[in-house]
């Protein structure tokens, strides 16, 4: 129960709040991080100074449409190495899941792997941690890698996000296409032979599609760079899926198993 405000506290948001706590709400998180004593601001897809191109931000700033597949925002990355595309992220304000976020969660593993896996987006203790996939489903991951031989000193895994969403919500449109050129420029830069897609979120995204994760997943597909290279890249299942739905493995582990194959065929073909 909370006590009655002091009289700076408007009575009706004192019982709007009270309602809230008798309600059991117990983090103070809405689904869009905002400051609510400001009016909504535009989506800015803009870094803080124009990109090349552009005669200022505004001119960067760009509706995004919610409707499926994932539109891209037109927000021009400057990055030419894995350095400078983390340091281009963590100062890009275009993203408002930033604002509540912990940490800019960029990638883990080796990124002259012949194997880059793209996840949804970061949850708590990879927020905490500042890298991806080290929660429950990264542990899943890593067992996963394991039957085939893999650890993190032979993949390189990152996310279509990299920050946070408050609760874990699902990311929406407007965020998925405010990172998504980041996410394209740092599939350009890694360049892997194979770049597998873990569960619907990163498929649509990457992949420009509206199809379901049941529908993709287990089709070779070609991921074209900006130079015309077509990288192999194969939709699975997410690690969070299959831990909620466990007869699932067995599909995610044929798909492992074909990941496996395309790496032998790789190598062979070096
Ligand atoms: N789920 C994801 O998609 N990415 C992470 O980094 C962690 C969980």
């Amino acid at each position: 129960m909370l006590s009655a405000p002091e009289d700076s506290v408007p009575l009706s948001a004192f019982a709007a709040l009270s309602l809230q706590v008798a309600f059991g709400v117990d983090e103070a998180v809405a689904d869009d991080p905002r400051i609510w004593t400001q009016a909504p601001a535009a989506v800015v897809v803009a870094p803080a100074t124009a990109p090349a191109g552009a005669s200022s931000v505004s001119q960067a700033v760009r509706a995004v449409s919610a409707s499926a597949p994932v539109a891209v925002s037109s927000y021009r990355v400057q990055a030419r190495t894995l350095e400078d595309l983390k340091a281009e992220i963590q100062a890009f304000e275009g993203c408002a899941l930033k604002n509540t976020a912990m940490n800019t969660v960029f990638a883990d593993g080796n990124p002259a792997s012949p194997l880059m896996l793209i996840g949804e987006a970061p949850g708590e203790d990879e927020d905490r941690q500042g890298k991806p996939f080290v929660g429950v489903s990264g542990q899943l991951l890593d067992r996963m890698l394991a039957e085939i031989g893999l650890d993190r000193e032979n993949v390189y895994i990152s996310n279509t996000l990299f920050w946070r969403p408050p609760g874990n919500r699902t990311p929406t449109d407007t965020e998925v296409a405010a990172c998504l050129p980041f996410v394209q420029r740092h599939i350009e830069l890694v360049k892997p032979k194979l770049l597998v897609l873990l569960g619907g979120a990163a498929a649509k995204a990457v992949l420009n599609t509206k199809d379901g994760i049941t529908r993709l997943r287990g089709r070779w597909q070609d991921y074209a760079l900006p130079d015309g290279t077509k990288i192999q890249t194969l939709p699975t299942y997410h690690p969070a899926y299959l831990l909620r739905q466990p007869a699932m493995k067995r599909d995610a582990w044929r798909d492992l198993l074909a990941v496996r194959t395309a790496l032998e065929k790789e190598k062979a073909a070096e």
